[in-house]
């Protein structure tokens, strides 16, 4: 059994189920490296703040030994203790082991309940960027399709039903706009996490907190991040707001990369034959030897049950909690490593895809045949002619209808015969319509 962080006012020992229900270091393990950043600069103030709780021998073995700790937890040599209650226990256990009886004086003026928000605000800060990154090579694909395509158009869909003829360059830009966004979103979900220290267990400590914005300048050299003025003890101890809004937006990002998913699906089944997915890339058939399947990518559609869930599930602990810091909130950050970790994972394997992917220039071809995807630019030439488009709509829409219930190709009907749907106005030219370059070139909105 692990030391404990209190005890004193306890007769009984931990009943040994509810010990280890009760753990979180498992998880919380992957605070470490924050937790003792957190401790370093709690140090620093409390040397240096003139309160006389530690001494110089004392500061400075502290500073030391925790320096040797964060070098272990960096380079994967810090073992950690299964049997510790929480990651602030065991870095706490590990320093007394190791610094002595300094160590006992490191938790004057602070709380785990102020560390915790520290250490996982602090770990958001250094992995938000991280999957920033990740979008980016994603997009960088993106981009180089674009490049590799410049040419190409298929047909384009609402209500999954051929609608008009795009550009590939203009549903490529759309999954690159979709991503873009969620950079910013994510920067501003960063962006928007102030880190504090100072509330101890809630009702603040007897240290300046202006004390603490000043030691953070070695925090600011590491990461990028600075320690603000603490306005409400009880707010920083009862906020989990960050971890919502970067669940959240890992959500809205999830979103994004399922659509994705979803397109190269049914674009790579034999029915559309759009696309061609690496081998790399999909699984076969225990039973049918002639399977290659999309799993990559429907893994990757799965998993937006589990990131939905994740911000669910935090949102839902949250809901009822009164203030200010109450165990429950140890369950945030289970969600919050696996989104994380997810979503990470999964903007790895769509680089890869995307890096691979092929477009099937030939089956896209045979799909732009289809006639009803030039009904749209019918109506614009009827406009052309000075038909009111409400008017032009209902004479093509009558054509299309003839055309389907008669079987009978509009190009292949005579003058005369399309005449009678426009007071004379549609020509056999018309044909010239059935053009996916023109129809696309027509669309002077979209800059190229
Ligand atoms: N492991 C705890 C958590 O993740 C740390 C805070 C514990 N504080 C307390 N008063 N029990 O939330």
């Amino acid at each position: 059994m692990a030391k404990k962080l209190w005890g004193g006012r306890f007769s009984k020992k931990t009943d040994p189920v509810f010990e280890i229900f009760s753990r979180s270091i498992h998880f919380d393990y992957k605070l470490a490296y924050c937790d003792v950043w957190g401790s370093l600069l709690h140090l620093e103030v409390l040397y240096k703040s003139g309160s006389g709780v530690l001494s110089l021998p004392e500061y400075t073995v502290l500073k030391k030994n925790l320096h040797i700790i964060l070098g272990e937890i960096g380079s994967g040599k810090f073992r950690f203790n299964k049997k510790a209650e929480d990651i602030h226990t065991n870095i706490q256990n590990e320093l007394e082991k190791k610094a002595g009886s300094a160590a006992l004086k490191l938790h004057t003026y602070r709380s785990r309940n102020d560390q915790v928000v520290f250490d996982t605000k602090l770990f958001c800060k250094i992995e938000l960027p991280k999957i920033i990154q990740l979008i980016q090579k994603v997009g960088w694909e993106i981009l180089r399709l674009k490049e590799k395509y410049p040419k190409l158009i298929f047909p384009g869909f609402t209500h999954f039903q051929h609608a008009q003829p795009v550009a590939c360059a203009n549903y490529l830009q759309a999954l690159f706009n979709f991503l873009g966004r969620d950079v910013q979103r994510i920067k501003a979900a960063a962006d928007r996490i102030t880190l504090t220290l100072g509330s101890g267990a809630l009702a603040g400590v007897a240290i300046d907190s202006s004390q603490y914005t000043q030691a953070t300048e070695k925090l600011a050299k590491e990461f990028g991040v600075r320690i603000a003025s603490l306005s409400s003890s009880i707010d920083s101890v009862s906020d989990r707001d960050f971890i919502i809004d970067v669940l959240s937006v890992l959500s809205i990002l999830q979103m994004h990369l399922s659509r994705i998913a979803e397109d190269f699906i049914i674009w790579s089944s034999p029915e559309f034959g759009f696309v061609d997915i690496a081998e790399e890339f999909c699984t076969g058939s225990s039973l049918m030897p002639q399977k290659k399947n999309p799993d990559s990518l429907e893994l990757i559609r799965g998993n937006t049950g589990k990131i939905y869930g994740n911000l669910m599930s935090v949102l839902t602990m949250m809901k009822g909690l009164p203030l200010t810091y109450n165990r429950d909130m140890q369950l945030d950050k289970e969600p919050l490593f696996n989104s994380f970790e997810i979503v990470s994972s999964e903007l790895k394997v769509l680089t890869g895809l995307i890096k691979t992917l092929k477009f099937n220039e030939t089956k896209i071809k045979e799909q732009l045949k289809d006639e009803g995807l030039y009904a749209t630019d019918i109506v614009y030439y009827l406009v052309d002619k000075k038909v009111p488009f409400k008017d032009a709509h209902t004479i093509v829409g009558r054509l299309v209808k003839y055309s389907l219930d008669n079987d009978i190709p509009i190009k292949n009907m005579a003058e005369s015969l399309l005449k009678k749907f426009s007071v004379k106005l549609i020509k056999k030219e018309i044909v010239k319509l059935f053009d996916p370059e023109k129809s696309v070139k027509s669309k002077l909105s979209i800059k190229r």
